[in-house]
């Protein structure tokens, strides 16, 4: 079989994107249109061409303007049923959505619009696609934790909606340790942990996200390959790193494909896994991310293997349920 159409056709499971991530500009036109709001550009031609990125928040400052036209429980289930036919369409059987939602509570949208669209698309994704999807929510960094704690407390009346919560938006200068007390608070409750660490931050921020927030799995994570000790702890531990190949490229964490440490992380043993984090902004969905970086690098078919493998093991399926997929 040719490798390419092993990539595609293999069953993988996506842990990484960020649901607000996979609005497209169409759909941002469209929902912007249906529900009044104004945007700050002309048409669909305009908005893209704005997706030029020098760095993470160059693209987080164009991700929450897309965001604004999201008000209603259709505009988050449409959002979402549009990422689900892109994931089945790339053989994506098991999806673990990230959301923000400080992005928009903040402009008056009630939390349970939010979840309830959300979660109304994930079941519906089980009955349409066959894709089995849990929600995973993400506090903002850049915001203090008391807002983090406000948001937790919104969220609680949709506790079994969620199986677990995560960190994300600017890394550099928010640091893990400003969420210690919030993330303690969700493992009470019993909630899974990840955490955004690594990606343009130091392995100082990996370390803290395991050792203060008690995070299970890294997303991005690339920067471990700095600090080795870090590396053999990773390895040792079997954590997972939630890698986004194109989203690295755009956001200028390396400056092309072929330089991306992917291939590095897992010929060492870390548990890396393929993502596609903002496929709407990045240029791709996962079969993309997956087919671009195996011809950048010359990955072979046995790192495919380990690839969906990994995803997984990583996922918060139940153990019985993963017995189907590893
Ligand atoms: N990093 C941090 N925050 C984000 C990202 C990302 O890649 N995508 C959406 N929010
Ligand atoms: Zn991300």
């Amino acid at each position: 079989q040719r490798l390419p159409e092993l990539l595609k056709t293999m069953p993988k499971a996506e842990l990484h994107i960020h649901i607000e991530g996979s609005l497209e500009p169409e759909l941002i036109f469209a929902l912007a249109k249906r529900n009044g709001v104004a945007l700050a550009y002309a048409d669909v031609e305009a908005l893209r061409r704005a997706y030029a990125f020098t760095d993470l928040q160059s693209f987080l400052d164009i991700y929450y303007a897309g965001a604004s036209v999201l008000l209603k429980e259709e505009d988050f289930y449409d959002m979402a049923s549009a990422y689900f036919v892109k994931a089945a369409e790339d053989n994506v059987v098991h999806a673990e959505l990230f959301f923000d939602p400080q992005t928009h509570t903040a402009r008056g949208v009630a939390m349970q619009t939010v979840i309830d669209g959300l979660h109304r698309a994930c079941v519906d994704a089980q009955k349409i696609h066959g894709i089995s999807a849990s929600l995973i929510l993400c506090f903002l960094r850049h915001l203090s934790e008391e807002d983090a704690l406000v948001c937790l407390e919104q969220a609680l009346p949709f506790r079994d909606k969620l199986v677990g919560i995560g960190l994300d938006s600017g890394e550099l200068g928010n640091p893990p340790e400003k969420f210690e007390r919030v993330f303690a608070r969700c493992a009470q409750l019993g909630l899974r942990l990840v955490a955004h660490a690594g990606e343009e931050g130091p392995p100082a921020y990996i370390w803290a996200a395991l050792d203060v927030l008690k995070v299970e799995r890294i997303d991005h994570g690339v920067q471990a390959i700095k600090d080795p000790a870090l590396m053999q702890r990773l390895a040792e531990q079997r954590t997972a790193l939630t890698v986004c190949p194109l989203s690295n490229l755009k956001l200028c964490v390396f400056p092309d494909l072929a330089s991306h440490n992917l291939r590095e992380l897992l010929d060492t043993g870390l548990m890396a896994t393929i993502n596609s984090d903002d496929p709407a902004y990045f240029g791709g969905y996962m079969n993309d991310n997956f087919v671009q970086t195996f011809a950048a690098t010359g990955m072979h078919a046995g790192h495919a293997y380990s690839l969906a493998r990994n995803s997984f093991e990583a996922s918060f399926i139940d153990d019985a349920a993963k017995l189907k997929f590893v």
